[in-house]
């Protein structure tokens, strides 16, 4: 059975014009798009504007249905904000980030830092869903706790109070952050004590990651996941999981990729400005990218030594040009 796949959130990468792009050449292998959190203006009950402004710059068909607006909050009004503001532009869906591990964030109870208090989550839970501000449904996206990965047990009878469309687990602990390997085993027994479909991410770069994953799931387990890095640094991933991927010649993958690249620095040349930013802004993809390639450190300082954007784009012809995929 082909999952629905579900691309995570990544600030600074899965912003507007990746997902425009993306979706333009990759997205019938993507069932919903999250875009980074957004928060609201320093005292104010508004959505910031540059977070507004790009999601109005998302232009994909089925946007409404098919890009799931992310926040962080940590008190109602916000809560009730972001609900009643998203509504207003069209979504009928939001998620909720209880994962995110910047420490900034934590130690404002923020992220991933509100799952330090489970009395405030079960709180705001409660009066989200009494209070009925809006017509649009909400989800997660949390780790496992703050620092060890039982915390989120639970969190879990927390959220079978109330009427959660589905909750993301990314299971590792807010201490980790990124390091060592996610607890799947944790997740597994999660299954068991959940009444709400839950979804798993976390580390899945390849089709064999994602079979481990699903091969250990009960065979009533409805087959979503969440793919973020995995998809940055192999464009095709989705394709292969869902077996959609032809097994063409590397010339026309890489062809493929040459026409994502254009795509993606002509809408970043629309809205950023100055070679610098713009470079700045690709390498970060090109950390990802270059990825896809055997000769990937040789790919990421080639781009990185680009002096401006016409360097950049003859030392990006040349590596398309030289090409030495992987595939
Ligand atoms: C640089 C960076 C930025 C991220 N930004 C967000 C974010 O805005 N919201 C969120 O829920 N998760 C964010 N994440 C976490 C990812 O969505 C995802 O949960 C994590 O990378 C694990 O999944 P993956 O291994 O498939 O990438 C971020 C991760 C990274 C590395």
């Amino acid at each position: 059975m082909c999952p629905d796949i579900f691309f995570a959130p990544i600030q600074g990468i899965t912003e507007a014009e990746f997902i425009n792009t993306y979706d333009k050449f990759f997205g019938e292998d993507i069932f919903k798009y999250f875009t980074p959190f957004m928060r609201m203006e320093s005292d104010e009950n508004k959505i910031r504007k540059k977070d507004l402004k790009k999601i109005h710059t998302i232009n994909i068909i089925n946007i409404k249905q098919k890009v799931i607006p992310q926040f962080v909050a940590n008190n109602y009004n916000d809560l009730a904000n972001f609900a009643s503001q998203l509504s207003a532009e069209g979504f009928n869906e939001i998620n909720w980030n209880l994962g995110c591990p910047f420490p900034m964030l934590v130690k404002r109870k923020l992220g991933g830092g509100l799952l330090g208090d489970i009395n405030l989550i079960t709180r705001l839970l409660d009066q989200f869903f009494s209070q009925a501000v809006s017509v649009v449904e909400l989800s997660v996206k949390t780790r496992i706790g703050i620092e060890s990965p039982d915390e989120i047990f639970r969190l879990i009878e927390i959220f079978n109070q109330f009427p959660l469309k589905y909750i993301i687990i990314h299971p590792r602990t807010v201490m980790q952050q990124y390091s060592g390997i996610p607890h799947k085993e944790i997740f597994y027994e999660c299954i068991n004590i959940s009444k709400k479909p839950l979804i798993y991410n976390g580390d899945i770069l390849t089709k064999d990651d994602y079979n481990q994953i699903i091969n250990l799931l009960p065979d009533n387990y409805e087959r979503k996941i969440m793919i973020g890095r995995g998809i940055l640094k192999n464009l095709f991933l989705p394709a292969i999981i869902k077996g959609n991927f032809q097994e063409s010649n590397n010339f026309e993958i890489v062809l493929k990729i040459q026409n994502f690249h254009s795509e993606l620095l002509e809408q970043y040349c629309q809205r950023l400005c100055g070679d610098k930013n713009i470079i700045l802004k690709m390498l970060q993809h090109w950390e990802y990218f270059s990825l896809m390639f055997n000769n990937s450190a040789k790919i990421y300082k080639t781009i990185k030594k680009s002096r401006n954007l016409n360097h950049y784009i003859e030392n990006v012809n040349k590596i398309f040009m030289e090409y030495d995929l992987k595939f």
